[in-house]
Order: structure tokens, then C-alpha cells, then sequence
């Protein structure tokens, strides 16, 4: 359906952009930083060192001034637990300090923070000791470290998020969960969704207490499931994929409710799932004032029997079309390509009516206005005399803007945009040889060269885009 009448984006409309700080800091050992599960992370198959990555730990006024060139109206990025309490338990102050200056320059530049408390990168002793997000000690630990943020930055940050992409977390155990050694991982999905649900709820209250002026919400990475063809067990498997991927998550985090079916399939293979009525209660009393949710796909579902062999789903490492493994979920559903679609070199399948039908699901289930906290292309870019022509991120940036304007015209409430990502950063599952930034880094893998910053083709566009309010579509 086109509108006759398009609504232009709202006069305070967020234009950001997102970086989360074990993929863009680097300085792993400075000032007093402790050891992170990403930074002890060593995958044989693709890169994934956070030693340096784009330096922005010691760049950061320079990235600031590249950001205010841009026009950016606000700055998405994530605080390194582990630069504020190292090992878990004792508060470091120079981290503090850095953070401080971090968002004072942004201020200064008038460029509004939202801060990820959480994304990914906890400490490697709360994960030794008692199996980090495993274990309820977790929530005392991570309210701890939220309560000294909202201390230290809540007079100039207005709004957080949570935890980052709780629902991705227990579907990629080895990418950016962990699961300790002799445990069953269905066993560890559930009880890790739950310490989660429970430890953002505090934090939400906290915040209130604290910050009455804030804005917080939790974070969903969100691949809508299109069924691979109208027969109505393909159709079921959709709703199966989107019900135990994202709307149990968000039910427990937005509602304070766990979806029925998803308890009852769990309890009919030996598993119970639920959470106290108290549990239940003191999620429900901690409403969050927006849902922010990545998108960069949409998936296919298709039927998948009892009997089928379970699989995970498996990245493409290469970059190569093709290698990319679509799970089966026995009972459930199992992924599949889309015949309609274009993808990346990762498989990625680019789709940006689906991020129209993605803001569409959330705020009909939710009633909440709507933060799209990434979303972009990852593609291999060439630094050809100083320039990068990245046309193709432009393309796949502007048709999702479109399609945002279009679910702004349908009445979603969209607070704000933060394409992934702000500068070239260490992909999570492909280190640099996959880049998203607007900002292009001199390094590879291999070789950290000079950690020059250069301006892609997309960084002007962007540029164009903010000023005009999105009017230059
Ligand atoms: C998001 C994560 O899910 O996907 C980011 O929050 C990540 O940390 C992004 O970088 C893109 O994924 P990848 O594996 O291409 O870096």
C-alpha cells in the first residue's frame, strides 16, 4: 500500500549511528581494564582479536569531530563492563574517567549518548567463577555495575538500553554466549533468558529511582520469518521461528508473560520453563519505555518434523555465497533461502520491506514506540586513492530508510535510526573483512597499517540525509 500522504520524520527524530566497545575500543589492558569473555574469545576459523580493533579508546576525540562533520544527532555505544569493574567486583575510577570524557565530548558536540549497558563483553571472572549470565549471581553483579552508570553518567545521558540482543545471545552459544562445560544447552537457553529478564527488570527499576527523567528499554535482534510457501505447515513454522525467536523474549521483557506455546513445547520434552508468579510479578512492574531492535534480514521458515536431525545455524566464515548453514529445529521450524531476495557474501538476505513489516509486528504486539539500534550492509570495501565508493551500502541504507518512512506513515512511533555502523569495526563473526562503517579504518586482519580514518561515499549521503530530516529520499 503507498500513502498519498507521507508523514516526514518527527522534528526530534534520533539520526544515529551504533558501535559497541569490544568491537571499536581495542586498549584491552589499559588504565586498570580487565579481561572481557570477548577479549579471551579465539575462534580458529574467522578473526576475532580485540587488542586493538579501530583504536577508538585513544581516538575518540577524532572519531567526535567525524561524527559532528556527519551531523549525527546522537551516538549509540556500549560500556566496557570490564573498564568499570574489572574483575566483577572492584570499581575502577579511571574507566570511569573515560567514559566521562567520552560523553562530555558528545555533549559538547551536541550529540545525544544512548547507552548499550550491555553488549556482550562481561567479565571473564564472573563467567569462571559461576558461569556468568548461567547463574542468578549474575543480576547482583550487573545491577551493581548499572547503578555506578547511572550514577556517574545519568546527569548527561538520557537514554539507555539494557542488555543488547538478549535473544541472540542463547541462539549463538559459542559467537557471544558460553556456556559452562556440562551443561545441557536447551538447560542453559532458558535459564540464561530468565537471569536476563530478571536482571534488566532491576536495572528498569533502578533507573526509574534513580534517573526519573530517563528513557530505557531492552534490545531484540529481530530477522522477521516469512513461511517458504502458503502450505499451512510452513506457515506454522513462521510463527514458530518468530514466537520462540523473538516474541518469548520480548513477551517475558515488554509483558512479564511467557508464551504458552513455547512452555508447553519445552514441558512435553522433560523441560520446565516457568518462572515463579513473584518472578513473573516483578517483570511485569518494570515496563520499559521503548523496545530498540536490530534488523538486518528477514528469514524463511520452513515445516521441520520431529524426526529431522537438529542442526545450528552456522555463519558463512568465508564470505563466499552459499556457506551459510540454515538451522533445523525438530518440531519447530527450519530456515531456508528466499528466492525473492538479494543477499550479501555472508548470506545476509537484504530485505527492507521486511523492516516495515518488523516495526508493523512490534508496535501492534507491544503498544511501545520503536528504536531501530542497527541496521546496515556488511561488504568488503576498497580504498582506491583515498576514496571508497561504497554505493551498495548507500543503496541497502536508503531503501530501509524508505521503508522506516513508510511504517512512520502506517503510525509506528520511530524514536530514532543507528545504521551498524558508525566507523568500521571487528565484525562479531567476521572480523574486517566484513565492514559496515560510514568511517573507513586503514587495517585488515592481519595487519593493523596505519588506523587512518577515511570518509566512504555513504558517509556523504548520510550526511545529506540528516540535514534535510530525511526529506532528500
Ligand atoms: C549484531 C550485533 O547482532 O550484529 C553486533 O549486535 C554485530 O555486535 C552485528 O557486529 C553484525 O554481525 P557481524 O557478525 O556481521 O558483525
Amino acid at each position: 500500500m503507498e500513502h498519498l500522504v507521507q508523514k516526514p520524520f518527527p522534528e526530534n527524530f534520533l539520526w544515529g549511528a551504533a558501535t559497541a566497545a569490544y568491537q571499536v575500543e581495542g586498549a584491552i589492558e589499559e588504565d586498570g581494564k580487565g579481561i572481557s569473555v570477548q577479549d579471551s574469545k579465539n575462534f580458529s576459523n574467522y578473526f576475532h582479536d580485540t587488542t586493538v580493533t579501530s583504536d577508538h579508546y585513544h581516538r575518540f576525540r577524532e572519531d567526535i569531530a567525524l561524527m559532528k562533520t556527519l551531523g549525527l544527532k546522537s551516538y549509540r555505544f556500549s560500556i566496557a563492563w570490564t573498564r568499570i569493574y574489572p574483575d566483577g567486583e572492584t570499581l575502577n575510577p579511571a574507566g570511569v574517567s573515560f567514559y566521562n570524557q567520552l560523553i562530555d565530548e558528545l555533549i559538547k558536540n551536541n550529540i545525544e549518548p544512548l547507552v548499550t549497558l550491555y553488549h556482550f563483553d562481561h567479565p571473564q571472572s564472573l563467567q569462571e567463577n559461576f558461569g556468568g549470565w548461567y547463574s542468578e549471581q549474575m543480576i547482583t553483579h550487573f545491577l551493581t555495575f548499572a547503578v555506578t552508570c547511572f550514577h556517574a553518567f545519568g546527569d548527561r545521558v538520557r537514554w539507555f538500553m539494557t542488555i543488547c540482543e538478549s535473544n541472540n545471545v542463547v541462539l549463538y552459544p559459542d559467537l557471544i554466549g558460553g556456556v559452562p562445560a556440562g551443561i545441557d544447552v536447551e538447560v542453559w537457553r532458558f535459564q540464561v533468558s530468565r537471569v536476563m529478564a530478571l536482571a534488566n527488570a532491576r536495572v528498569i527499576q533502578s533507573c526509574r529511582k534513580l534517573l526519573p527523567q530517563a528513557k530505557i528499554g531492552p534490545c531484540i535482534g529481530y530477522a522477521i520469518a516469512y513461511p517458504a510457501t502458503s502450505a499451512p505447515q510452513d506457515v506454522m513454522a513462521a510463527l514458530n521461528e518468530d514466537e520462540f525467536r523473538t516474541f518469548y523474549p520480548l513477551d517475558l521483557l515488554c509483558l512479564g508473560r511467557q508464551n504458552p506455546t513455547v512452555v508447553n513445547f519445552f514441558a512435553c520434552r522433560g523441560l520446565d520453563i516457568r518462572l515463579s508468579p513473584t518472578e513473573l510479578e516483578e517483570i511485569k512492574g518494570a515496563n520499559p519505555d521503548f523496545i530498540a531492535f536490530n534488523y538486518y534480514q528477514s528469514d524463511v521458515a520452513k515445516a521441520c518434523p520431529d524426526e529431522s536431525e537438529e542442526a545450528q545455524p552456522g555463519f558463512n566464515q568465508e564470505g563466499k555465497k552459499g556457506g551459510f548453514v540454515y538451522p533445523r529445529f525438530p518440531g519447530l521450524y527450519a530456515g531456508d533461502s528466499n528466492p525473492y531476495l538479494e543477499r550479501n557474501d555472508w548470506d545476509w538476505e537484504i530485505d527492507p520491506v521486511g523492516l516495515r513489516i518488523a516495526c508493523r509486528k512490534l508496535f501492534d504486539r507491544y503498544q511501545l514506540p520503536l528504536m531501530i539500534t542497527e541496521n546496515g550492509l556488511g561488504a568488503r570495501d576498497t580504498l582506491a586513492n583515498g576514496e571508497i565508493n561504497d554505493a551498495y551500502r548507500i543503496d541497502y541504507l536508503q531503501k530501509h530508510v524508505e521503508q522506516m518512512q513508510l511504517a512512520i506513515s502506517d503510525g509506528v512511533p520511530l524514536l530514532g535510526y543507528y545504521p551498524w555502523s558508525f566507523i568500521d569495526l571487528m565484525s562479531t563473526s567476521n572480523g574486517y573483512n566484513k565492514r559496515y562503517g560510514f568511517v573507513y579504518v586503514d587495517r585488515e586482519d592481519s595487519d593493523i597499517k596505519t588506523l587512518t580514518r577515511y570518509k566512504k561515499a555513504s558517509f556523504y549521503w548520510y550526511q545529506r540525509l540528516i540535514s534535510s530530516n530525511g526529506a532528500l529520499l
